[in-house]
């Protein structure tokens, strides 16, 4: 027996210099001194010999059992110090990857600052909208053709109330125009930024899906005046100075006049280029003078204060800053996309 506890102790000596990691470590731990281990067995078995002997093995076999610990533990650092990988101090950390606002939030953000910086108010209004926001209060009735250009979205209803009540995914960001004259008044400064929805087969210039921003001024003696004047300094801010703004005759039941407006295109500075076709204009906003009915409607007496008001699509703005040829690609989600942003 003293000969088998002195082989144990060389073997795990010889043992001991060959381990590599953690792992190894604990498999000789186990291997001697687990709860079948070798050494263990051997303890466990001083109870059947004689006691003279007893008391000399049992004293060499718990010395061998001590040492075999003192060494593991000493080796212990080193092995767990192998587990992990090599650490270089001077590696450049790893940035963490960081999201960033999709495009339209972008120019969205920077026309809100624009706007809230002239003294305009943030207001959003509901995506599912009743037939009178979005229709009739702007002076399109059920029977106006510039419905069929906006076809949208109804929700089936249970049970049949109102007509003007039915409710629709709102086309435009308009109907929050009423909304804010009821809730806040005249003077009025205010602009709209939201989703918006139309029934549309999708094509590389057509999605069901899309961001408008809508503006509001009401007040005294309003006039074109002020309302180019606020579009020139809108496609200032986009564009840069420089950038001047055309208005042209078009018509939209909710002002009168209406206008189409257009900035001079930033790409050539007017000259005629691929992006303007040729014209050296850039088509981007609607808007005009604030119908009389429709300041009626949002409870502001026609009589006492005029507006004007202005709505255009977030996605175009950006479609056209970055070349981006299909609508398609701005909500579908794709990071590849995405991410060149
Ligand atoms: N709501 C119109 C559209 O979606 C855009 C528009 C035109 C808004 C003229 C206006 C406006 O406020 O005055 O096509």
């Amino acid at each position: 027996m003293l000969d088998e506890l002195k082989k144990i102790a060389e073997e795990v000596k010889a043992k001991l210099g060959e381990i590599k990691d953690s792992q190894e470590l604990r498999d000789l731990e186990l291997k001697y001194l687990g709860r079948k281990g070798e050494l263990t067995n051997i303890l466990r078995g001083l109870k059947d010999i004689l006691p003279e002997e007893r008391a000399k093995i049992g004293a060499l076999a718990n010395e061998i059992k001590l040492d075999i610990e003192a060494s593991l533990n000493e080796r212990r650092g080193a092995a767990v110090s192998a587990d992990l990988p090599a650490l270089d101090l001077t590696l450049p950390g790893k940035k963490p990857e960081r999201g960033h606002l999709h495009p339209v939030s972008q120019v969205q953000e920077q026309l809100e600052n624009f706007f809230t910086s002239l003294g305009f108010i943030i207001e959003d209004g509901p995506e599912l909208e009743s037939e009178y926001y979005n229709f009739e209060a702007l002076n399109i009735p059920a029977d106006h053709p510039a419905r069929d250009m906006q076809d949208t979205f109804y929700i089936e209803e249970k049970q049949k109330g109102d007509p003007k009540n039915r409710l629709l995914l709102r086309t435009q960001t308009s109907p929050v125009q009423i909304r804010a004259m009821k809730k806040y008044g005249a003077p009025l400064r205010v602009v709209v930024p939201g989703r918006c929805f139309r029934y549309e087969a999708t094509d590389v210039r057509h999605e069901h899906t899309f961001f408008q921003l809508e503006g509001l001024m009401v007040d005294k003696d309003i006039s074109v005046a002020h309302l180019k004047a606020v579009l020139e300094a809108m496609a200032q801010e986009l564009y840069g100075p420089g950038t001047k703004v055309r208005l042209r005759p078009k018509f939209y039941p909710f002002v009168e006049p209406g206008f189409n407006g257009e900035v001079s295109c930033f790409m050539c500075q007017g000259q005629g280029c691929r992006l303007c076709k040729q014209s050296g204009w850039l088509e981007i906003f609607g808007a005009g003078l604030v119908h009389p009915k429709v300041l009626l409607a949002g409870g502001i007496d026609p009589a006492v204060y005029s507006g004007f008001a202005f709505g255009f699509g977030l996605d175009r703005l950006v479609m056209l800053k970055y070349g981006i040829d299909d609508i398609r690609l701005l909500h579908g989600g794709d990071l590849r996309f995405l991410e060149q942003f």
